[in-house]
């Protein structure tokens, strides 16, 4: 472009996301923080959850905003419409799923980490060393192999597919990353009891093994793996002529919180040469407690070990993290190469570790900043006493239950989770699962108290999973005596509906 043509060219006022008065921005950022924490502090004077009312959700289909609006009406929006119509997970009476309560702290280690803005897939820079540490810190805790390589994932889901990813190529006795499945001369196949989480059967389907491949080996009483079924089924697959390549133990199932015999599992595994994988996304974090922690023992023998930091650990959304024993498998599992992302030994590319090289993502948040902050500010033994809390507090409600005629326990409370339902002799088992359903819909419609619901040998469960560091004694006392009034109001209404 010649000088005169550069002159003609309109110039426009170049542009920048950054505000115009940043003192307004900042006041708005005060009064924004100011209003989180106001939030937080008066979470229990709150229903636990409520409904969507049909004209704030009129107000999510719009369409695409081509102005600026201004920024406090866009704060305003987000305290009118979204504030209000959580899942409830801050709330002290929120039992569903398994799900983490956050912390204050850990707020604001998330807003530190957004300004930061910091993508921790490698260099030289003090998020990849913060990373480090807090795998360091990992291991230490769950009493894991020094040695093992480590990643921070977005949950248990990810943690877990990555596990099994690792254990896939170790074990096939091909180049799966070169050559692929198709070059499989026997089936692969692994094993994981009736209680294992759907999400290790998604990881299965995604890496290609199919979900027939899992054998999902029944449980005991106490919904433990049948090690004599598990020791059966693996002989007969290599009758057959299946290659056996992993058995996963779940450290706390999903459904009642369950802890397989973990060392009995990593003696098939080695007697087997299977590669021995945990699913600790629930319980794993029950060895911070010195009580719990004979529980989990064998869990320092897995190759791999998935768990969740968001669960118990209470570290906002998302965090999760992988351990694996065998790090050279770890990192030739997931390393690719591109002149692009070539290591060097100098500059901002420098640096220990290229954590991308470990997992799925590329770039990636920096996510252990809020664990790294919210360790040093509790110490580790305020979690560990937390935890155990949780599963005093799981044993206070089994006792509740038990004292209660119209209750029944529905499986052994071995940890922090509480399956019960409201029985009635006059009733039939379908009319007591109906009826318990109801009485669950109107806990949560009521804004009551947020447990969520599980099958158990057919009958439909009332599940309180408690990893909340805010519910007290008081919460359960009042969660047993509103199930019952409410079981009893609504018997009533249908009594009356009666012809
Ligand atoms: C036992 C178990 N495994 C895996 C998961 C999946 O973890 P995430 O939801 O963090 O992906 C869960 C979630 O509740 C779980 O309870």
């Amino acid at each position: 472009m010649s000088l005169q043509s550069m002159a003609d060219h309109e110039v426009h006022e170049e542009e920048t996301f950054d505000p115009d008065d940043w003192t307004a921005l900042t006041q708005l950022a005060h009064r924004m923080v100011e209003d989180m924490m106001n939030h937080l502090t008066t979470v229990r004077e709150r229903p636990a959850w409520q409904p969507l009312p049909d004209d704030v959700k009129a107000r999510f289909i719009q369409p695409l905003p081509l102005e600026p609006r201004n920024r406090e009406h866009v704060y305003q929006e987000f305290c009118r419409d979204i504030l209000p119509y959580l899942r409830g997970n801050t709330h002290p009476r929120f039992w569903a799923w398994v799900e983490g309560t956050g912390t204050p702290f850990g707020v604001l280690a998330e807003m530190l980490a957004a300004t930061l803005n910091s993508n921790v897939s490698f260099g030289e820079q003090a998020p990849v060393y913060v990373e480090l540490q807090v795998l360091d810190w990992c291991k230490q805790m769950l009493g894991y192999a020094a040695e093992a390589s480590g990643l921070l994932v977005s949950g248990g889901a990810e943690a877990n597919l990555v596990g099994l990813a690792v254990a896939r190529n170790a074990k096939a006795n091909f180049d799966v990353a070169h050559d692929g499945l198709r070059m499989a001369s026997q089936p692969l196949t692994l094993y994981g009891s009736t209680e294992t989480h759907s999400v290790l059967q998604k990881a299965v389907e995604l890496l290609g093994l199919g979900s027939n491949s899992l054998r999902k080996i029944p449980v005991d009483g106490d919904y433990r793996i049948d090690l004599k079924i598990l020791r059966r089924t693996i002989a007969e697959d290599r009758e057959r002529g299946e290659r056996p390549f992993c058995v996963i133990g779940n450290a706390g199932t999903v459904n009642t919180g369950a802890i397989d015999d973990l060392a009995a599992l990593a003696d098939v595994a080695r007697e087997e040469d299977l590669w021995f994988h945990i699913d600790g996304a629930l319980g794993a974090l029950a060895a911070l407690a010195p009580k719990l922690r004979p529980l989990l023992k064998g869990m320092e023998r897995a190759d791999s070990l998935a768990f969740d930091l968001h669960k118990w650990m209470s570290v906002p959304y998302e965090a999760g993290c992988i351990l694996i024993k065998n790090a050279t498998q770890h990192h030739r599992t997931f390393s690719t190469s591109g002149a692009y992302i070539a290591h060097v030994q100098r500059g901002v590319a420098g640096g220990p570790i290229w954590f991308s090289e470990y997992g799925v993502q590329l770039s990636r948040s920096f996510k252990a900043l809020k664990v790294w902050m919210m360790l040093k500010e509790q110490g580790i033994e305020k979690f560990a006493r937390l935890i155990q809390q949780n599963v005093d507090q799981a044993k206070y409600l089994a006792a509740l239950i038990e004292a209660r005629p119209e209750l029944e326990l529905l499986a052994p409370v071995s940890l922090n989770v509480v399956c019960f339902r409201f029985i009635s002799e006059a009733l039939s088992e379908s009319e007591l699962n109906e009826l318990n359903e109801e009485i669950l819909m109107r806990l949560h419609e009521g804004g009551i108290a947020i447990p969520s619901y599980t099958m158990l040998q057919g009958r439909y469960a009332i599940r309180v999973a408690i990893v909340n560091h805010r519910s007290r004694r008081a919460d359960f006392d009042r969660l047993v005596e509103e199930v019952i009034n409410h079981a009893r109001v609504v018997q009533r209404e249908r009594d009356l509906d009666k012809p």
